[in-house]
């Protein structure tokens, strides 16, 4: 069939069920980590305060990608998305474009993969309680994950309308701010206005997947309590310029020796948890590799679905 295959968000949900959202970045990590994908660091495009636009090119399995992809946290209050954008998927020999995909769908899928994806590898054995905190468009993508693991996340959200909509949808239970940052394993996916994990507040043999604070200024724990846990990351390059840890990196208080990538634990060549007590952190900032995994696998299905073609 000829023309460029154009899908909707509804296309890419049906196309990557979570359990091959979690496969598919899982090897993307993998695939990283080894050096046969790769990627540059993403570009903001800011436009505070009403949001910022990110460009995030990837190179992997024969493809490239580029996301451009939007984060206006107060779209909903105008009956809009906070995330919006598309994918472009090339041919990686001629360049040329072989789909265009929703970059929102795209990006709650792998977000809320890695979170699941770090949790499973980093937690405790024995973990027991699971909770998202921020439970928007991502955090609910997190919870999907979570609930799709066979767990059944507490959550909470400043915005208790928020957790409700997503309980109900999944199944998942709604707990207080305590019960939620108290869990075993806790996903966080605030826009990282405000510290969530303050001095002291971090539980001995706790994992925490940091996801909000993905970009310059934001943050979900203090510098000092960083100090408390391993640290794990998706990328040093992106995460010393802009995650969670850039503010300890620019306090010389975190440098590349104290950070372990995600991707060398699961590809076996780092360790990642050494104990049941120590607490574990992996800072999230958002890889390209990551939307080119979920890209790739929702053109896998392009047979299963109906879509519409764009011819240049
Ligand atoms: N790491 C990644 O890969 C990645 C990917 C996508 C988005 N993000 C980041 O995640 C954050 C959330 O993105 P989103 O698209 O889900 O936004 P969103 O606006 O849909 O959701 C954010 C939610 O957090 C809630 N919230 C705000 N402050 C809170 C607080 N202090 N405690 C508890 N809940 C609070 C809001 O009520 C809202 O429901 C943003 O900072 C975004 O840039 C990271």
């Amino acid at each position: 069939m000829s023309g460029i295959p154009l899908l909707s968000g509804r296309d890419v949900e049906r196309a990557v069920p979570p359990g091959r959202a979690l496969d598919a970045v899982r090897e993307a990590f993998v695939s990283f980590a080894r050096g046969e994908w790769t990627m540059q660091p993403k570009l903001y495009v800011t436009n505070y305060p009403a949001g910022d636009f990110r460009a995030m090119p990837a190179l992997g399995g024969g493809h490239a990608l580029l996301k451009w992809v939007t984060s206006f946290p107060g779209n909903p209050a105008r009956g809009l998305p906070t995330v919006s954008g598309l994918v472009v998927l090339s041919d990686a020999e001629t360049g040329m474009p072989e789909a265009v995909l929703d970059a929102a769908s795209v990006t709650a899928l792998r977000t809320g993969a890695a979170a699941a994806v770090a949790a499973e590898a980093l937690a405790r054995p024995d973990a027991d309680t699971f909770a998202v905190v921020g439970t928007g468009v991502n955090g609910e993508a997190a919870a999907r994950m979570l609930a799709a693991s066979g767990r059944t996340p507490l959550l909470w959200d400043l915005d208790e309308e928020r957790a409700r909509g997503v309980a109900e949808r999944l199944g998942g239970r709604i707990g207080s701010r305590e019960e939620a940052l108290g869990a075993d394993v806790v996903v966080t996916v605030t826009p990282g206005k405000s510290v969530l994990f303050g001095d002291g507040s971090l539980r001995d043999g706790q994992h925490v997947s940091l996801m909000g604070a993905d970009g310059p200024g934001k943050a979900e724990v203090t510098v000092g309590e960083l100090s408390r846990g391993r640290l794990f990351a998706d990328d040093w390059e992106q995460a010393s310029h802009g995650g969670e840890l850039a503010a300890a990196v620019e306090a010389g208080t975190i440098s590349r020796a104290d950070v372990t990538m995600l991707g060398d634990v699961l590809a076996g060549t780092a360790d990642g948890r050494r104990s049941g007590t120590e607490i574990t952190l992996f800072d999230s900032t958002g890889l390209a590799i990551q939307d080119l995994a979920i890209a790739l696998a929702a053109v896998e299905r392009l047979d299963e679905l109906d879509v519409p073609r764009f011819e240049p």
